[in-house]
């Protein structure tokens, strides 16, 4: 289908680019000492909140597709609504679906797990929490169920402990959860299920974008292979890490159960394994360590064999690289993204970020499309992350990034562009409330400069965030401080910079208003009528 906009009837655009700003994880929550936002001083980001074209936008649960307004959001669905325009229902919601109405359990791929579970072992791999960012312990346990019901004797499970999109240490929750399950399941059906290896999501296998492929390389050892320190259960591993560590579960080291000095869950010729995960960045990585014939990240035969295995994803990651080829629900079928209709009339366009974001912007903006839609109108620009725990630099690349872009806009070549400062959410996530506030007092000053340089150029700035993070560092209670690394409900920012606006529209949102109608609102700003079936702009045009 070829897709064409029409040009707006009010409204021809401004001599400069649209430039969409995503303060990633600068959310907005009521001002007090946890707030780093409002801790922060950000007279730049105030002087926004305070004008006329300012709104705040909806960008967690069904507005952007979860299944409940009780789910934060995310980067990947936030990043989903601001590329499409629409709301698609996502992984979390399509998983549930699939599961509720037992459709995931008539697919070839589960049956064929099954069969590989029963003649040898079954391996679910995975993230151990129930955050529904990644994955859902729910999930997991439904499979579990299943599967024992299903006749699997020997089920290894390999968890991912969170921290991160749940609270810093709730490791122990969850394992106590899953050992239960697997006390029942055993009783009832005779059956070896056993927790066989784990350790913090930040340390082994969920890395993404390519950031840290030795991440990787730790995660598969351990699974696969049984490299880890040993212990005689799960809980006493991350008991112990804490202690030896006084690291949150997020950072915990690779652990292994062993029994008499074996490792009780070592991956073997012609078993399964499913990585029960159903968001694709940080699962991209080790589903390509897994199921790739020829794999050159890291040596997989270092300690044994690489074994040959059955291997499937909750979702499949990448549609367009077909990672990993089994997968157990379809993904979103997202389509006609703002990019494809802008490429499809010439607009040329720009998108930047840092390594930890950066798929955030050209792979999720565009509806998880990896490349590319047109290499001859579009330039992706990577500044390389560095891999440290992020409240170490606070600022991480933003004054790169931003450098960059005001080079891009001064370019005088783009019409439209997107970027991403990582820090606010990547520093959020370290719970590191003093850290966090450097961090905003880098985004405000970078917002700034990027201001200048688009009344420089005549254009519009689009000041917005994904989510909220930065804005709730810590919860208190009976005095007792915890601090809060993940993901918040707020809504976020949205502020239009103008300085060529003379009334020619207003700041007119619905009720309902989400990080959706970003994308119509956009599109009328580039001087075209938004397409009919996206959620509607936040304007009105005299
Ligand atoms: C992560 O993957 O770092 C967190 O689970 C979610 O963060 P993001 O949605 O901001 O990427
Ligand atoms: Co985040």
């Amino acid at each position: 289908m070829t897709l064409s906009l029409k040009k707006h009837a009010k409204f021809a655009g401004r001599k400069g680019p649209v430039v969409i700003l995503v303060a990633d994880g600068v959310g907005v929550a009521p001002a007090g000492p946890s707030n780093a936002v409002t801790e922060a001083h950000t007279p730049t980001l105030d002087k926004l909140a305070a004008q006329t074209l300012y709104t705040e936008l909806a960008a967690h649960g069904t507005a952007v597709g979860l299944p409940s307004d009780d789910d934060m959001g995310n980067s990947e669905v936030g990043h989903n609504a601001l590329g499409a325009g629409r709301i698609f229902a996502q992984g979390a919601k399509l998983v549930n679906q699939a599961l509720d109405s037992g459709k995931v359990y008539e697919t070839d791929v589960w049956q064929e797990a099954i069969e590989h579970g029963r003649n040898n072992t079954l391996h679910l791999l995975g993230l151990h929490s129930d955050g529904n960012i990644h994955a859902h312990t729910q999930h997991l346990y439904a499979l579990m169920r299943k599967a024992a019901e299903q006749g699997v004797k020997q089920c290894c499970i390999h968890i991912l402990l969170d921290g991160r999109d749940v609270a810093a240490r709730s490791a122990l929750v969850y394992i106590e959860q899953t050992e239960a399950l697997i006390n029942e399941l055993n009783a009832q059906y005779d059956s070896n299920f056993r927790i066989a290896s784990g350790g913090g999501r930040m340390e082994i296998t969920m890395d993404r974008y390519e950031a840290d492929w030795d991440m990787v390389r730790r995660g598969y050892h351990c699974h696969t292979h049984g490299i880890g320190q040993t212990f005689g259960c799960a809980a006493d591993a991350v008991e112990a890490m804490y202690e030896a560590t006084g690291k949150d579960d997020q950072y915990l080291p690779a652990f292994v159960i062993a029994k008499d000095g074996e490792p009780v869950g070592r991956m073997q010729d012609g078993d399964a394994v499913i990585l029960f995960n159903f968001r694709g960045d940080r699962a991209i990585e080790i589903s390509l360590a897994y199921e790739r014939d020829h794999f050159d990240k890291f040596d997989r035969d270092e300690h044994r064999p690489h074994p040959s295995l059955y291997y499937a994803g909750m979702l499949q990651y990448d549609g367009d690289e077909f990672i990993p080829a089994r997968y157990l629900v379809n993904p979103p079928n997202i389509d006609r993204t703002m990019g494809e209709y802008l490429c499809a009339e010439g607009v040329k366009l720009f998108a930047i970020s840092e390594t930890q974001k950066y798929g955030h912007v050209t792979f999720f903006w565009n509806g998880n499309r990896s490349g590319y839609i047109d290499k001859d109108l579009e330039t992706y620009i990577e500044i390389p992350s560095d891999n440290i725990e992020f409240n170490q630099a606070p600022a991480m690349k933003a004054r790169e990034i931003t450098e960059k872009t005001i080079a891009l806009i001064e370019s005088g070549e783009y019409q439209f562009g997107r970027l991403n400062l990582a820090n606010g959410d990547m520093v959020g996530h370290t719970g590191d409330l003093a850290a966090a506030i450097e961090a905003m007092e880098v985004v405000d000053e970078c917002v700034a400069k990027l201001i200048d340089a688009i009344e420089a150029a005549g254009g519009i700035l689009l000041y917005t965030a994904d989510h909220g993070n930065a804005d709730i560092m810590y919860t208190e209670k009976n005095g007792i401080r915890t601090p809060k690394t993940s993901h918040t409900l707020s809504p976020v920012p949205f502020a239009i910079v103008d300085p060529n606006y003379n009334g020619e529209y207003q700041l007119t949102p619905p009720p309902d208003a989400g990080l959706t109608h970003i994308a119509a609102t956009t599109i009328n700003l580039l001087g075209f009528e938004a397409p009919d079936d996206y959620q509607p702009s936040l304007l009105t045009f005299k």
